[in-house]
């Protein structure tokens, strides 16, 4: 079975923990990297791929994706299949939750690879820069504020990632 590269960008180190479980729900099939340690030619060689962020400021990716995105441009995702998870604090940051997320898709140089999309029920914002035709862009998780459901919902996206990710 092909591998799961997941590349995650963490500050404080929760969304390391997210994607270490994300890792865990693939069992051994999937591999886990830090972005702040990562080349172009390492994402280049998975077919399927997860990207996780948090939210820093106002539409801000963690700082570690943020200097790696320009390199996304030297990666072919052609035949490949990408999933985006974000975390963000829904109280907080209601009006740019999870925007970190959203900035990643939008910098991503091909759209139509994204899988994964996850209903926005459940949340409460007002804005959001991951919100794109009904839906979240990818996994959102907000460990501030509803750390509970996390677990669930990281089993559910799973599931619905290895029905792509075939
Ligand atoms: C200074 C600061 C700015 C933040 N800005 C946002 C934001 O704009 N939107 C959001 O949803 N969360 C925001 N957050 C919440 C973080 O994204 C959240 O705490 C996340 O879990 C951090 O993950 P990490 O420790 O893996 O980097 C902010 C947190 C801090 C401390």
């Amino acid at each position: 079975m092909e591998k799961i590269g997941i590349f995650y960008g963490s500050t404080g180190g929760s969304t390391k923990s997210v994607a270490e479980r994300v890792a865990k729900a693939f069992g051994n099939r999937a591999e886990l990297h830090d972005i702040k340690d990562s080349t172009p030619e390492m994402i280049n060689g998975y077919k399927y791929l997860i990207f996780g962020t948090s939210a820093w400021g106002i539409g801000d990716m963690q700082d570690d994706w943020e200097y790696f995105i320009y390199e996304l441009d030297q990666i072919n995702f052609e035949g490949k299949k990408v999933a985006l998870f974000g975390l963000g604090d829904q109280a907080e940051y209601a009006d740019s939750f999870v925007d970190g997320l959203g900035t990643l898709y939008c910098r991503l140089p091909d759209k139509d690879v994204v899988v994964g999309q996850w209903p926005l029920d459940g949340y409460k914002f007002a804005f959001s820069l991951a919100e794109k035709d009904g839906s979240f862009v990818g996994l959102v998780i907000d460990e501030e504020n509803q750390a509970g459901q996390t677990d669930a919902r990281v089993k559910k996206w799973v599931k619905m990632l290895e029905a792509e990710f075939v």
